[in-house]
């Protein structure tokens, strides 16, 4: 959900058709409803609805099609243009879609994305905070995520994949399993990626108690891993895979020994990638490669 120009399908065609950020302006306005079905896992299936923001279409979601729209949401995404000049009407919308949430579907995860951020006209950080607690008190009673967001950089990625991980029933025990594989692996990380749309599903560590000398927790503290790692990788492999199609070549591993790590991207299952990142220096690509191979298995 957003206004009319806020970015929704440019979103859309980035993550989930794979299209790069500048053919996004040749994108037509959405008339009514287009809707995705995107395999996520196995059978999981991603059911996307992209509305379309023009007045009539938003007064006809809040009125006639109101039950059609709001019924078995299990997440609202609604998009702000952080620059737009109309945000007193983008707010009443945003209310009305909130009450028509709260009637059919109360208990939808909802996320309001700020976006456009690389058009920002103040410091970035100070644009968003404003934005973020004038959205948070529209939001009244209803609990809120808030992301700023560019489809010119990685933190489209962060939203994404932080909104799909709240749709995926399993995500825990996923989790689990890659901190038993990253163990096994000797690696400091382990990181499962959706296979089209690159969307981080789960990674190893965080159920990891920390202070436990040797868990995968400390040893990232112990290596300082940049925070935006995951939406980065996300970014940047997206970008080879893309080119990767220009040449006509299928994207399928990648193998990385730098001087102070080692990272293994492979597939995992049928719709997932699995990343391992390594910094003993004594732990062989072709090892982790069999590892993989082994765990295939467990994780389909
Ligand atoms: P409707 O279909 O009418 O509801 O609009 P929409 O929300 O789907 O907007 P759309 O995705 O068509 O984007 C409108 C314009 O915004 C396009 O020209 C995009 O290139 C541009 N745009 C989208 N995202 C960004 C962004 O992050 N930064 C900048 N600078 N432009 C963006």
């Amino acid at each position: 959900m957003g206004a009319s120009g806020s970015g929704k399908t440019s979103m859309r065609s980035l993550i989930f058709s794979n299209n790069p950020a500048s053919l996004t302006a040749r994108l037509g306005a959405t008339i009514d409803v287009e809707q995705n079905h995107v395999r996520f896992l196995g059978d999981l299936i991603l059911n996307l609805w992209d509305c379309g923001g023009q007045d009539a279409f938003m007064d006809s979601y809040l009125t006639t099609q109101r039950s059609t729209i709001f019924q078995h949401v299990g997440v609202m995404i609604y998009v702000f243009d952080v620059e737009t000049r109309g945000m007193s009407k983008d707010l009443e919308y945003y209310r009305e879609c909130l009450e028509g949430l709260q009637q059919f579907s109360p208990d939808a995860a909802i996320f309001l994305l700020v976006h456009k951020m690389d058009l920002a006209r103040e410091p970035k950080n100070t644009t968003f905070d404003k934005k973020k607690k004038e959205l948070q008190e529209a939001s009244g009673e209803a609990s809120v995520t808030v992301f700023g967001t560019s489809i010119y950089d990685e933190s489209l990625y962060k939203a994404w994949s932080s909104i799909v991980h709240t749709l995926i029933p399993n995500a825990a025990v996923l989790s689990k399993h890659l901190t038993t594989f990253a163990g096994a692996c000797s690696a400091t990380e382990v990181i499962l990626f959706e296979r089209t749309t690159f969307l981080v599903i789960a990674t190893s560590s965080p159920l990891s108690p920390p202070g436990q000398s040797g868990s995968p927790v400390d040893d990232i503290d112990a290596h300082q891993l940049d925070p935006t790692r995951y939406e980065r990788t996300s970014e940047l492999i997206k970008a080879f895979k893309h080119s990767c199609s220009r040449v006509r070549e299928e994207f399928h591993s990648l193998e990385m020994e730098l001087h102070n790590f080692t990272a293994v991207l492979d597939e995992m299952t049928k719709n997932t990638y699995v990343l391992i990142i390594v910094h003993d220096p004594t732990i062989e690509t072709a090892a982790l490669k069999l590892n993989i191979r082994m765990a295939r298995r467990k994780f389909e």
